[in-house]
């Protein structure tokens, strides 16, 4: 417990808290971790299996392309399934699933690990060997689960994309990572409705050269074009005896990287960020013990999708390197009514529940009656992710949902980072809107303009200055671009790209981007993204797009268009360029609003101001002009 006392609205953790956790003293781990940095990671290490041991816990000859155990060998996926079989968990359910129409499925350890092995026969009777990448397009289903750790188990290098994402998104991904195969669902079920992703997915393949083979998952059943050839079922060839052979899973290094996900950044396209077997693996099992404080008999629901980074490192990696039962839910928050979400923490138990802020403004509209019908009294823990929580909704959470007994994880980081970052545990004390300190021996700064620490209470640029296991190895393709975006405005730290203040307590407020990143419900896109797939509607010349503040999604996306010469300024025209990017990009992108200019904001060397149009739209002085051009 803090011995001084805090300011601000400060929620003490109860005795019974500290009690339980994994953590009982944070200050006390912390001098640890701090002092013995490298040592506090190898002993993380060392709790998992390694079928050799690491010559070197960090090696920093070559910054910033850091290297974390070194010359060990181990496989994440073993340490999610194998290890777990040889143990009293073998017939512990890893994972329990409900569609959105109510059918249940449910996988012990074992029976997730004869999934696994059978579907890494099948890629391996295709081909694919360590260092191939494998494109992931699919729903929430239980297949999406074993077909990333399949990926692992045979060495390949699996790329999720967001089921939510339309053509162009899956294009420019399976062609930017040179995908050899494509594992796609047939459709997903979304607020009652088929998504057509075999659909999308063979739009997006007619420029996609490099996949060889597509493996079709059934779920939605509506027919499907089959190219011969190229298209097979999965359960077809899940059922050949090749498929049900011994299976030995391939040996890594530490190094070899486990997965590439796309994200947005500050220009140009999405970029692949490059996770690995090792770091990452002993990154997201210390953050999941530590932080979600798992326990055996806990039953986890993280409800993000696997197409994002907290689907990878909370939905599957984190709580099976720990042994826990994973809960996955298909469909929508609101389907069929606004209760679906608490009565399936009723009804499958559910102690953990790791959702995002959007999704909890989203649901608090509905009032308190939809939840209070349910028992939730089997929560113990909350958390947060994806943007600031504003303090309505953190109070929401934790009196509504957590009947407040349940401290709430707000749990900060990037898909960059895969693994929390900035974080409480629950034996420290909470403030509202704040994710608290950094996790024990991560060191974090606030940088004004010239690098120099602005003072508690100031607003700057947040940095990490000193490298952590689970960190971005480096950008799949376009290695210069992680050491331009991330480590040379302040050389040797690595910019987060948000802006926050620290209080007199040492706790970080996170305030936002301060890049070109937009959050829309907490998904990551890029001005750019939405900017490319309106240039590409053939009535446009340029396009500008900025978020503006929404109450349920943080941010939505109004957009700018500069109209070619001729075209007619039309309320249909305002539609179709909607439409025409929701089908490029996915829904998520699909601009709030919409409006022609005769010309855009820009620099004298040609770059769109986008400040200028958010301070117009917000009413607000634009600030310094000088560099405008006219
Ligand atoms: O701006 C921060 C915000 O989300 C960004 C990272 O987005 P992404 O890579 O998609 O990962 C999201 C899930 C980890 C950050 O730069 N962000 C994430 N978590 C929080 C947050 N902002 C405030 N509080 C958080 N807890």
């Amino acid at each position: 417990m803090q011995e001084k006392k805090m300011t601000g609205e400060v929620y003490y953790p109860s005795q019974e808290a500290i009690d339980n956790a994994h953590i009982k003293n944070w200050d006390e781990l912390n001098q640890l971790a701090t002092e013995n940095y490298e040592g506090f990671w190898e002993e993380r290490a060392n709790e998992l299996h390694w079928y050799k041991k690491w010559d070197r816990v960090l090696n920093d000859d070559d910054k910033p392309f850091f290297k974390w155990f070194e010359g060990g060998k181990t496989n994440i996926a073993y340490n999610c399934l194998d290890t777990h079989v040889k143990t009293y968990r073998k017939n512990k359910l890893a994972l329990v699933w409900e569609g959105e129409s109510g059918e249940n499925r449910v996988f012990s350890y074992f029976a997730l690990r004869r999934e696994v092995r059978r579907f890494s026969n099948v890629l391996k009777s295709l081909g694919v060997k360590k260092g191939d990448r494998v494109t992931i397009y699919m729903g929430r289903v239980p297949e999406i689960v074993v077909a990333m750790l399949s990926c692992a188990s045979v060495g390949a290098i699996h790329s999720v994309v967001y089921g939510g994402f339309s053509v162009e998104a899956l294009n420019e991904r399976l062609d930017d990572s040179h995908s050899k195969v494509l594992i796609v669902a047939d459709g997903a079920y979304q607020r009652g409705k088929v998504i057509p992703l075999k659909e999308i997915a063979d739009e997006a393949l007619k420029r996609a050269a490099s996949v060889e083979h597509v493996l079709v998952v059934k779920r939605t059943g509506q027919p499907v074009n089959m190219e011969i050839g190229r298209d097979m079922w999965l359960h077809e060839l899940l059922n050949l005896p090749i498929a049900n052979q011994p299976f030995e899973m391939e040996e890594l290094d530490a190094e070899d990287p486990l997965f590439i996900l796309y994200t947005s950044g500050t220009t140009g396209k999405p970029k692949a960020i490059l996770h690995t077997h090792g770091g990452y693996m002993v990154g997201t099992y210390t953050t999941m013990k530590y932080v979600f404080d798992i326990k055996d008999e806990d039953r986890f629901w993280c409800t993000a999708d696997p197409g994002w980074v907290t689907g990878h490192s909370y939905l599957v990696y984190g709580p099976l390197l720990n042994g826990a039962t994973i809960f996955m839910y298909e469909g929508a928050p609101n389907f069929p009514y606004p209760n679906r979400w608490w009565s399936l923490i009723e009804r499958w138990g559910i102690n953990i529940f790791y959702t995002a802020p959007t999704a909890l403004r989203g649901l608090m509209r509905f009032g308190d009656a939809w939840v209070n019908r349910h028992d939730l009294s089997s929560l113990r823990l909350l958390g947060s992710v994806g943007e600031p929580i504003n303090p309505e909704a953190w109070k929401w959470f934790h009196k509504v949902i957590g009947k407040e007994k349940c401290p709430i994880m707000d749990t900060w980081w990037q898909t960059e980072t895969g693994m929390f970052m900035i974080t409480p545990m629950p034996s420290v004390p909470l403030k509202p809107g704040s994710g608290t300190r950094p996790f024990p021996g991560i060191i974090m700064d606030i940088l004004d303009e010239e690098g120099n620490s602005v003072k508690p209470n100031e607003e700057g640029f947040l940095v990490i200055k000193n490298p952590w296991p689970a960190m971005v190895r480096t950008i799949f393709n376009d290695p210069n671009r992680l050491v331009e975006q991330y480590w040379t405005k302040y050389p040797g730290y690595y910019m987060t790209g948000d802006s926050a203040r620290r209080d007199d307590d040492g706790y970080i407020w996170i305030i936002g981007r301060v890049d070109d990143v937009i959050k829309v419900s907490g998904y990551r896109l890029g001005t750019a993204e939405i900017e490319s797939a309106l240039v590409s509607h053939p009535a446009v010349a340029e396009a500008a797009a900025i978020g503006m503040p929404h109450e349920v999604k943080g941010n939505s996306i109004y957009a700018y268009v500069m109209l070619k010469q001729g075209v007619e300024k039309t309320e249909k025209l305002i539609d179709d360029l909607r439409q025409h990017v929701s089908h490029e990009v996915g829904p998520i992108a699909k601009p709030e609003k919409i409006e022609f200019m005769d010309s855009l904001p820009k620099t004298r060397s040609g770059k769109i101001m986008r400040r200028v149009l958010k301070a117009k739209e917000l009413g607000v002085d634009p600030g310094n002009l000088s560099t405008l051009e006219e």
